[in-house]
């Protein structure tokens, strides 16, 4: 049986980098991913530019950009390594990046890049005195944790997790989970991670796909269908008073739905059964603007219309009521109340979502109350770790769900070198 330092399970963004941290503090590690190529997701991300932090992230209130049933948890991990942290490392290896928006950092050239950075960083290990061997594509069959404490004169020494996998049997002091989250299950996501923290007694919150288109009823849709492609600049909000998430972001329309960056954003918050809000002339009063347009002109409200909205949208919009398919100055004044209502305060009920096929993120995971907020680890399993998306923390779209990746990773990696420490002294 061979034995390491730590296992690490995912060979994504946080196991990767989880890796590298850890070999460079001398820990002879292992990484076992079942697929065939390291981080598909970082390749496919950010229309294969990775969008791989965000300068906006609030270094007062980091989880503000958080989603997470135990809104804090993330504070910590956050806090100790930051989006410039991430940029120095960049630096470092001479990888141009440049800032799209909202804080939004994204690489000049390719998020090839980036794997084959963090890939240099796991070959640096040996100049430390560690060690990063990777085993892909393998598959771990199960896992069992081996508690000899009562027999040995060293009880953490005598504490290990004996891993059965494809490649033969590995035993480690330590086991790093970094399976990430159920998204895209055509490049390698799984729901493993979920179940060996079950499987250890840990709790997983209910989960379900967040940056995600959302889908509509056929019929009801129909109308706006034809919008299919057309994008704009939009507020838009879901929840009720007390718990109201607002962003401003562009809209898609897409020929089952809606998409785009506002849709994604709210999808996230989105509960089943709710409607969503979408002001699509924000920053304007449409009501009072049509009310000075009606006594001034005499063009049709559909070309009103076009002064604030693509013409596209206009028409298609004055097409729904047959009270706004007139020149205006011909609209009653109820008729242009219930334009301006609807194109500030459209309310829409979501039949669904597109799902985990085309969600960018999973929206809970493994429940942050049993872990540790400083190092990942569970706090009734010595040696369990859990990083990146498997846990219940999900970031808003920009950037911000690699920069948990890293941070939870980096603060798994210094935690593991002290258990590693204490372990050889
Ligand atoms: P990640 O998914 O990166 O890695 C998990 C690894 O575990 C995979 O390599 C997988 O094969 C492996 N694995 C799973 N099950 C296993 C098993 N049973 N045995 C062995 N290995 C297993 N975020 C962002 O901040 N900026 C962006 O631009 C984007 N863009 C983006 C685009 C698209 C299309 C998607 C789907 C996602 C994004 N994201 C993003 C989200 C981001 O990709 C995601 O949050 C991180 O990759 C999460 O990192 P992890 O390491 O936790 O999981």
């Amino acid at each position: 049986m061979q034995s390491f330092d730590a296992v690490i399970i995912g060979a994504g963004a946080a196991g990767l980098f989880c890796a590298a941290q850890a070999g460079q503090r001398g820990l002879r590690v292992l990484l076992i991913d079942h697929a065939g190529r390291v981080a598909e997701k970082v390749r496919i991300s950010g229309g294969g530019r990775a969008n791989f932090t965000n300068r906006d992230l609030d270094p007062a209130a980091p989880q503000r950009h958080y989603l997470s049933s135990n809104p804090k948890f993330c504070r910590s991990a956050l806090a100790g390594f930051t989006p410039s942290d991430f940029v120095a490392l960049l630096n470092r290896h001479g990888i141009a990046w440049y800032e799209k928006h909202k804080g939004q950092l994204f690489c000049d050239d390719s998020a090839e890049q980036l794997i084959n950075m963090l890939l240099a960083e796991c070959a640096a290990a040996p100049t430390h005195g560690g060690l990063v061997e990777r085993w892909q594509p393998c598959r771990v069959q199960r896992v069992k944790f081996q508690d000899q404490s009562a027999l040995n004169t060293s009880p953490q020494g005598a504490r290990s997790y004996v891993i059965y996998s494809d490649q033969g049997v590995i035993q480690a002091p330590a086991l790093v989970v970094a399976t990430g989250g159920l998204s895209i299950p055509k490049i390698g996501a799984s729901d493993w991670g979920l179940r060996l923290a079950r499987q250890f007694g840990l709790k997983v919150t209910d989960t379900h796909p967040g940056l995600v288109p959302l889908t509509f009823d056929v019929t009801a849709w129909a109308p706006y269908a034809q919008l299919a492609g057309l994008a704009l600049p939009v507020e838009i909000s879901t929840g009720d008073k007390k718990n109201r998430m607002q962003f401003h972001e562009d809209l898609l329309f897409t020929h089952r739905g809606l998409s785009g960056p506002a849709v994604l954003q709210i999808s996230s918050y989105w509960q089943p059964g709710t409607s969503i809000a979408i002001n699509l002339i924000p920053g304007v009063d449409v009501h009072t603007e049509l009310q000075a347009a009606k006594a001034r002109s005499r063009k049709l409200i559909a070309n009103e219309l076009a002064t604030w909205l693509p013409a596209r949208l206009a028409n298609a919009w004055a097409g729904l009521d047959s009270t706004w398919q007139r020149p205006i100055n011909e609209a009653s004044d109820k008729a242009l109340s219930k334009l301006a209502e609807a194109l500030q305060r459209w309310q829409l009920t979501p039949t669904g979502t597109e799902g985990y096929k085309k969600a960018e993120v999973t929206v809970g995971g493994v429940d942050t109350r049993g872990l540790s907020s400083q190092t990942m680890e569970a706090l009734a399993q010595p040696g369990l770790y859990f990083i990146g998306e498997v846990i219940d923390v999900t970031g808003w779209l920009g950037g911000y769900n690699f920069q948990w990746a890293w941070a939870s990773a980096a603060a798994c990696a210094q935690a593991l070198a002290e258990r590693s420490r204490t372990l050889r002294t």
